[in-house]
Formats: structure tokens, sequence, C-alpha cells
């Protein structure tokens, strides 16, 4: 009978050590983790990662995966080492970590408004081969182009559109303005357009997800020609998510990917069908949060060292235990998860190291300082989630 009991010879001396030193290929074991721990299933994120990269590279199209999600370099490195051009971030200060640890190319997806932000996008522009910022606002290009002046640089940038009811200038007549308005100053240079429909993303049934992603990414796609029939150049399109990769990365005019949740995939993503099924199952589910069973009150349940500072709880379902049928978890406190373990296909008992998938990933992960890369039962690397609480 399969046992999820801790089961490591190693003393926890000897594996402090290795956590210290990050010497731990071939010497460590998932058993031997402190926990909870954050985990990633190597082989389900590199299928991840090629199978995103593929599809990209087939359909012609580039791929920049979205760093919110992951926060992590080696993350992002592993990305692009698999064909990536880039990576994303949502916020300067994960460039700023990203850009720390020698990735050259990032879009801040989000816009760069307060003098400090500028003055800090700025230095950061001169530090990188490629820094794409976002913005949506005349007064604010006047803002950038002013900071660049004066720093004798050009800045690179983008029209963020609205297509989601949240940042963005409204496609059309108004993004066609301001991107006059752009091309007259002299040090921003105009990349492009992005078009981020996050509303699409987790639409349930491909069909509806199709149809929502058509409607939001249509003026996008006219408001590219629009600039283009004006004579102003506008050779790249970015946008897309895990959810809709594979609609808008069929698009006629949509020239980059931004997905990010595909490379962890989670309960939330799961549910939201594929073209061909009723689960999304594109990706692999490689995130858990491993988690050991440190009271049994009674026989009904097991409690988990895995509570509310574990998983993001945003949403309105539970982690779900991998590999144990007929179980519910519910949050018991800050420290504390309940486990419903009355119809476990298993039997659970005290010190029982259980997986679960979580059901947010991006937020989820920014609880952690660290991922454990693992592949079966070893653990191969530690990373560092150096992007971890950088929101600013
Ligand atoms: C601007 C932008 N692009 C891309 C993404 C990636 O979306 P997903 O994680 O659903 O793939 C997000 C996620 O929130 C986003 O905000």
């Amino acid at each position: 009978m399969p046992s999820f009991l801790q089961t490591t010879t190693r003393t926890w001396s000897e594996v402090e050590q290795m956590l210290a030193s990050g010497d731990v290929q071939g010497k460590l074991a998932k058993d031997d983790l402190p926990t909870p721990a954050l985990c990633v299933d190597l082989d389900a994120l590199e299928g991840n990662i090629q199978k995103m990269a593929s599809y990209a590279h087939e359909k012609g199209r580039a791929l920049r995966p979205h760093g919110k999600s992951h926060k992590c370099s080696e993350i992002a490195r592993l990305t692009l080492q698999a064909g990536a051009v880039g990576a994303c971030s949502a916020k300067l200060s994960e460039a700023e970590a990203f850009a720390a640890s020698g990735i050259e190319s990032i879009l801040v997806t989000t816009p760069m408004v307060g003098r400090h932000r500028i003055e800090r996008a700025v230095r950061l522009a001169g530090r990188i081969a490629d820094l794409i910022l976002v913005l949506d606002h005349a007064e604010n290009a006047d803002d950038l182009n002013a900071a660049a002046a004066a720093a004798k640089i050009q800045l690179t940038v983008a029209l963020d559109l609205n297509v989601t009811d949240r940042t963005g200038v409204a496609p059309g007549p108004d993004a066609v303005a301001l991107a006059e308005h752009v091309a007259r100053l002299p040090h921003l240079m105009l990349k492009g357009i992005q078009a981020y429909a996050g509303h699409s993303s987790h639409v349930i049934g491909f069909a509806e997800r199709t149809a929502s992603s058509h409607e939001a990414m249509a003026p996008a796609i006219a408001t590219r020609r629009a600039l283009e029939a004006k004579g102003i150049p506008c050779s790249w399109l970015s946008g897309a998510s895990t959810g809709t990769y594979n609609i808008d990365g069929e698009m006629d005019g949509v020239t980059e990917l931004q997905p990010g949740s595909y490379l962890f995939m989670d309960l939330d993503y799961d549910c939201i069908g594929s073209a061909t099924g009723d689960r999304f199952d594109d990706f692999a589910n490689s995130l858990t949060v491993l988690s050991t069973v440190y009271s049994m009150p009674g026989r009904d349940q097991a409690i988990l060292d895995a509570g509310l500072k574990a998983f993001a709880t945003d949403k309105p379902f539970p982690p779900v235990v991998k590999g144990l049928e007929g179980t519910s978890y519910s949050f018991a406190g800050d420290e504390h998860g309940r486990l419903d373990v009355r119809r476990a296909s298993l039997p659970v008992a005290l010190g029982d190291r259980l997986e679960l998938v979580i059901p947010h990933c991006d937020p989820t992960v920014n609880l952690y300082d660290r991922i454990f890369a693992t592949r079966g039962d070893q653990v191969e690397a530690v990373w560092r989630i150096d992007a971890r609480g950088m929101s600013a």
C-alpha cells in the first residue's frame, strides 16, 4: 500500500546545509523538504514550456511569457532557452529583479506613472538591451519623453489598449490620436500595441472563449491597421493569456503572445475547457504545495501545516490533494488546513506528506521565497523567487 509518510534518513542539519549551499542535485529528496514547500515538477514545467514554444513557433508568433506568474528569473531563463524573445513583467520592480539577473528584453505591461517610477524606468532602460514600456495617456507620454531627453536616451514604448476594461487608451480614434502624439516626441520610439483581453482568459467553454476574445481583440487589430494606414509603423501587437493562446495566436494581426499561467497551471484554469474537451489539459499542473499532516484529532479529519498563508485565497474553491481521491480541504486558520478524510481513497496518518494542487498560481507563488524544482522524488534545484513581493 502506498505511504505518504516521511521516510528520509538524513538529519535536518544535513538538509539545512544543502539548502544553504544550494548544492542539492542528486542529494536532496522531496521527502527532506521542510513543509509547507512550494514545488514545481520539472517534467511538467519543461513540457509546458516546450508546448507553448512549439505552438508559437509553428504559428510564426513571438512568445514573451509573463513573469508575473513565476516571479523567478531561473524560470524566465528556461523559457528564453526554449525560444522566447524576452519576458513580461507586471511591475517595474519585477523587471528590475529580472534585469539584475541578466534578462535583457522585458516588456512592463502596466503604465509608468509618477516621477520616481519614470526615473527608475529610464535608469532601467539604460541598463538592459530592450525595455518596452506601455502608456495610455498623452501627458504620460510627455513625461516619459522629458525624462528620456534629460537622460539623453530613447525609450521604446507601446500603446496600452483598453480591451478589458482596465488600463489603456480606447481602441480606434483615441488610440490613433495618442500614437500621432507619441510619434511627434523625439525621445520615444513607438513599437506598437499591447492588447491583453484579461476578461476572456477564463471564459468557460472554448467556443464562448473564442467569441469573447475575438470581440475584444478585433478593435485592437483594426487600430493596428488604422495606424499603418496613417503611415505610423506598428509592426507589433502583443496579447493573449494561457486561456486564449490558441485563439489570439490564430488571429491575423497579433504578433506576440504573453501567457504566464501555462507554466504552472492551477485549478482555476483546469476547468475552463479546451478546444477538445471539458478539461483544459493543454498544459499540465506543475505547481504544488507540499504539506505535512501534523495532527489527527479524530478519524474523520487530518490537520495539515498549510493554511491561509500557504495558498492564495482569492478563489471560491480550495486546494485539492494530488493522488488521494475522496478528500476535501478547507482552510482552518493562518497555519492550518483541515482535510476531511472520511472517504479518502487511501489511509491518511500523522506525519504523512501530501501534495496539493493550488487554486490560483500567481498570488500563491508570491507567498514563497523559494521554489523547489523536483523530478520524481528528487529535488534538482532550489530557485529563489527573486521578484517575490515586487509589486511597486
Ligand atoms: C497584461 C497581462 N498579460 C498576460 C497575462 C498572462 O495571463 P495568464 O497568466 O492568464 O496566462 C496577464 C495576467 O494577468 C496580464 O495581466
